[in-house]
């Protein structure tokens, strides 16, 4: 391995940087003096040191170079590219894997880093693709989201950060021959999987050498955490309009998952309103778009800087909690419950305290049974005074596998407070399961 390995100075340097640059930071607290392992979870982001960023495209366009001069799909270049990612990711205590898919007959990998603990059933995603086109080393094109995230999830690591939520890290393949490798981990998510992502956040050329500030017009809530932070440090933005659905974030989109993400502008021409905005020149965002003039030289620092520095300051303001509501009271049982073939019910319970008054109208029951064949079971939840709520009859035509839903009850004439149960009852032989989880959750 010939890669050039980060200097370690360098990173103790940005460390020190990114304690004192915090009461520069939109949002920041009062306490700017504490270090940054110190700081509560709601704290802003620290600096995500560019230097660092660029080293790492530094070392994707050396991939290249030493792989036929690309890192596309199929290609040598792209293998090694996820190979360094996964390095540095597994060297920080990222549990990292690779998914594999094939594509017009070759093999194309997606990397997804988890970092370990946080809400797993708030998920907060992160990715750019990593693949470039075959004429180039791609290192605008989609080195600079990659790097930008790679060095983001590296500082989460070595500032000790906690997210509250889960946040999770993805590299894609395949993205330039239309989103494949997004595509294939979407659709291979189970359906309790995809709905416990909140939100996606996309970065898919962030370092454009004749830039605009591009923010994704999705979710207003997403769109807002970057239009403010932009707002803070002076510099207007635009909505993201080349080509909405030209990246990643579409597969999320129409799994009905909530995006937004961060943009420089790609072969488009920066108008003179622009250029008055932003400086520049009316020339392409990129002039070397999808060209093998794509290398380390197409960047502009700047771009690169602030946009990394965005993708901290989302990541930290989503994952610790401050953003969305907060969730309610979850009361749930995850000890598996065995449930005998064509048997006599049973039950998992939870004790619901500290709630005084009525069970509200939009109970939420979330149910989760691992069974062969779900047409056969009767699953019902059972209040505390012994009423019964019917959530799932028995089916005999739907022989798909498992329940995993969450069932909105109308529980208003009940108490609250009490032992509630889920109650299960298979009613057709051979198959069988069990009750994997069970979980109430009140508004
Ligand atoms: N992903 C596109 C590509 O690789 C680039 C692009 C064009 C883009 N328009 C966009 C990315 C809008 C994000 C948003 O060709
Ligand atoms: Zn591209
Ligand atoms: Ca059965």
């Amino acid at each position: 391995m010939t890669l050039p390995v980060r200097n370690r100075a360098l990173t103790v340097a940005g460390l020190a940087l990114a304690g004192l640059l915090a009461g520069a930071v939109p949002g920041a607290t009062a306490a700017t003096a504490e270090p940054a392992t110190a700081e509560p979870a709601a704290a802003a982001a620290p600096d995500i040191p560019v230097t660092a960023v660029k080293q790492h495209l530094t070392d994707l366009q050396s991939l290249a170079a030493a792989n036929g001069g690309n890192r596309a799909h199929g290609r040598a270049g792209f293998r090694a590219s996820i190979d360094f990612v996964k390095a540095e990711l597994d060297a920080a205590g990222y549990t990292t894997t690779v998914q594999q898919f094939t594509y017009s007959g070759t093999t194309g990998y997606n990397l997804v880093a988890d970092l370990p603990g946080g809400d797993p059933d708030q998920v907060i995603m992160v990715g750019s693709h990593l693949d470039s086109v075959t004429s180039g080393p791609g290192i605008n094109d989609n080195g600079s989201g990659s790097a930008a995230i790679l060095e983001t999830a590296l500082t989460v690591a070595r500032t000790g950060h906690q997210p509250s939520k889960h946040l999770r890290f993805a590299w894609w393949g395949a993205e330039e021959l239309g989103m494949v490798g997004s595509r294939y981990y979407v659709n291979n998510l189970p359906p309790s999987a995809r709905s416990k992502i909140k939100a996606y956040l996309n970065f898919d050329m962030i370092g454009s050498p004749n830039p605009g500030y591009f923010v994704y017009d999705d979710d207003p809530a997403l769109e807002k955490v970057f239009k403010d932070w932009f707002t803070g440090i002076g510099v207007p933005t635009e909505i993201e309009t080349e080509g909405d659905g030209r990246s990643d974030h579409a597969s999320f989109k129409s799994a009905g998952i909530p995006v937004g993400g961060l943009f420089t502008g790609a072969g488009r021409t920066k108008t003179s309103a622009q250029v008055q905005k932003w400086g520049g020149t009316a020339t392409a965002f990129d002039r070397c778009y999808h060209s093998s003039c794509d290398t380390t030289a197409n960047i502009s620092d700047t771009a690169l800087d602030r946009n990394s520095d965005a993708i901290a300051h989302a990541v930290w303001t989503l994952t610790s909690g401050t953003t969305t509501p907060p969730a309610g009271k979850v009361f749930q049982n995850t000890t598996d419950v065995p449930v005998p073939d064509n048997g006599a019910a049973v039950t998992s319970s939870v004790d619901v305290i500290g709630i005084t008054g009525a069970a509200p109208a939009d109970l939420a029951v979330g149910v989760d049974i691992v069974h062969t064949c779900r047409g056969d079971l009767v699953v019902d939840l059972v209040a505390p005074d012994g009423t019964v709520h019917n959530l799932k009859p028995y089916s005999p035509s739907d022989s798909a596998d498992d329940v995993h839903a969450t069932y909105t009850v109308d529980a208003s004439s009940q108490t609250a407070a009490g032992t509630w149960k889920l109650r299960v009852q298979d009613r057709a032989r051979y198959d069988t399961g069990y009750i994997d989880s069970f979980k109430l959750t009140f508004p």
